[in-house]
């Protein structure tokens, strides 16, 4: 009896196989390169950045800034189904903490780097509605000494300026990185070779669930609890909301966009002494990573990015257009997967996982030991 409810209490002990798979999600990362913004890791810039982020005087109506959406109580998001500025927009606002890890930004990744992300909602007519000429004349008026001490000034071409805050607000962003939680420190127990008590036995069932028999972990992996790629979990289409084509517009947006990595804002290393002299080599092409699109991949209809999860307890509502309200609502979605996906198809491997009430407690429980231990800044 006592070892029955000892197997029903939660893992005692895990196998190999979940032990790899568990250490292979913390500690988080240091930051990955941004190859294309030689600011990216300036001191400086990073002061400037954080000015210009929360600098309402940037938006045409002087009434919001880059932290109106992403409040940084909020873990850099807004609490709310989709954002709202100047008008109402049709997605829900994403972290921005995990920024420094990202290949594609926003959920349809149609911006290859984070600096070029950064335009988007400085222009955008709903968020911010500025012009590139309003944004240049407000850096002059208000961060020229910043823009002297990163850029040596502030570009003449409107477009350049609008590029260099791009850079500086994407060097600021890159410092945001989630913090630790009670799960990284269950790992450098577990690392440290013993099971150890950061998580209760209700979580670590859940995290079990997590890793095996829920599968979250094949699209959630990683210590950003991401794979950067995009996926159709055939959602229930909310009708008012129309038909979002997800990543089969972005994936056609970013190869055609002004400032992709190919653009002549996009800044280069310093070409190695070794170049070759028999043609370009192959493995050292610039921008790999839009040669190899492909916007036709009947995969990306409908697709979203997946989410980073950490924090995710405290970045609710949930999916890219924000249509579940909390935690319990989105499981509840992948434990029954209604309805059928008005676009494109479901990802394949998806099953309903008909999971008692309590396995979903317990998923549920789990995923809060995401949250970082340190308040938020
Ligand atoms: C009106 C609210 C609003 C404002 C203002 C706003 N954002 Fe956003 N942000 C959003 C929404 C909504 C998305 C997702 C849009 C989409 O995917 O189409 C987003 C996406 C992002 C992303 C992509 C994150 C990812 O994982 O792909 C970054 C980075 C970001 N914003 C940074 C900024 C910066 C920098 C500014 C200021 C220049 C800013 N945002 C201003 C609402 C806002
Ligand atoms: C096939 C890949 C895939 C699998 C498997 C998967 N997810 Fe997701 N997840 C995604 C994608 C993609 C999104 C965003 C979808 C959208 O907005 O359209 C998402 C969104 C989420 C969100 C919302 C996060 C936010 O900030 O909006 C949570 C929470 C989540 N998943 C948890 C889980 C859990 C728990 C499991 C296992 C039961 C799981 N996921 C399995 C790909 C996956």
């Amino acid at each position: 009896m006592l070892v029955l409810l000892l197997a029903c209490a939660g893992p005692v002990g895990w196998t190999e196989a979940e032990r790899t798979t568990i250490l292979s999600l913390s500690p988080l990362p240091a930051r990955a390169p941004s190859p294309t913004n030689r600011v990216a890791d300036d001191p400086a810039a990073v002061r400037l950045g954080e000015s210009l982020f929360f600098d309402e005087g940037l938006s045409i109506d002087g009434q919001s800034s880059c932290a109106s959406c992403h409040v940084p109580e909020l873990h850099f998001t807004d609490g709310e189904r989709v954002a709202t500025a100047i008008g109402v927009g049709p997605r829900n606002t994403p972290s921005v903490e995990s920024v420094a890890w990202g290949t594609w930004f926003f959920w349809d990744g149609r911006a290859d780097s984070a600096w070029a992300q950064a335009t988007g909602p400085l222009l955008n007519p709903i968020e911010m509605g500025a012009t590139p000429e309003h944004v240049r004349a407000r850096l002059l008026a208000a961060h020229s000494v910043g823009f002297t001490e990163v850029f040596g000034g502030v570009a003449e071409d409107p477009t350049g300026a609008l590029v260099q805050a791009g850079k500086a607000l994407e060097a600021f962003e890159r410092t945001l990185g989630p913090k630790a939680g009670r799960f990284d420190r269950y790992v450098a127990q577990l690392g440290a070779g013993n099971d150890g008590d950061a998580l209760s036995a209700e979580e670590k069932r859940g995290l079990r669930l997590f890793v095996g028999e829920a599968a979250c972990v094949s699209c959630h992996h990683g210590p950003l609890f991401t794979d950067h790629s995009f996926h159709n979990l055939g959602l229930p289409n909310i009708p008012a909301g129309g038909i979002d084509p997800g990543r089969a517009r972005g994936a056609g947006d970013v190869g055609v966009d002004a400032l992709n990595c190919r653009s002549r804002h996009a800044d280069r290393p310093a070409p190695s002494t070794s170049e070759r002299t028999d043609g370009p080599d192959p493995f050292s092409e610039p921008c790999p990573e839009l040669r190899y699109l492909d916007p036709s991949f009947p995969d990306w209809a409908a697709a979203f990015k997946t989410p980073s999860l950490r924090n995710v307890a405290a970045t609710g509502p949930y999916m890219h257009d924000g249509q579940f309200d909390s935690l319990g609502a989105v499981l509840h979605f992948y434990d029954t997967l209604p309805g059928k996906p008005l676009v494109g198809h479901r990802e394949l491997t998806l099953e309903p996982l008909a999971l008692s009430g309590a396995d979903l407690a317990a998923l549920e429980a789990f995923l809060r030991t995401l949250s970082a231990e340190s308040p938020a800044p």
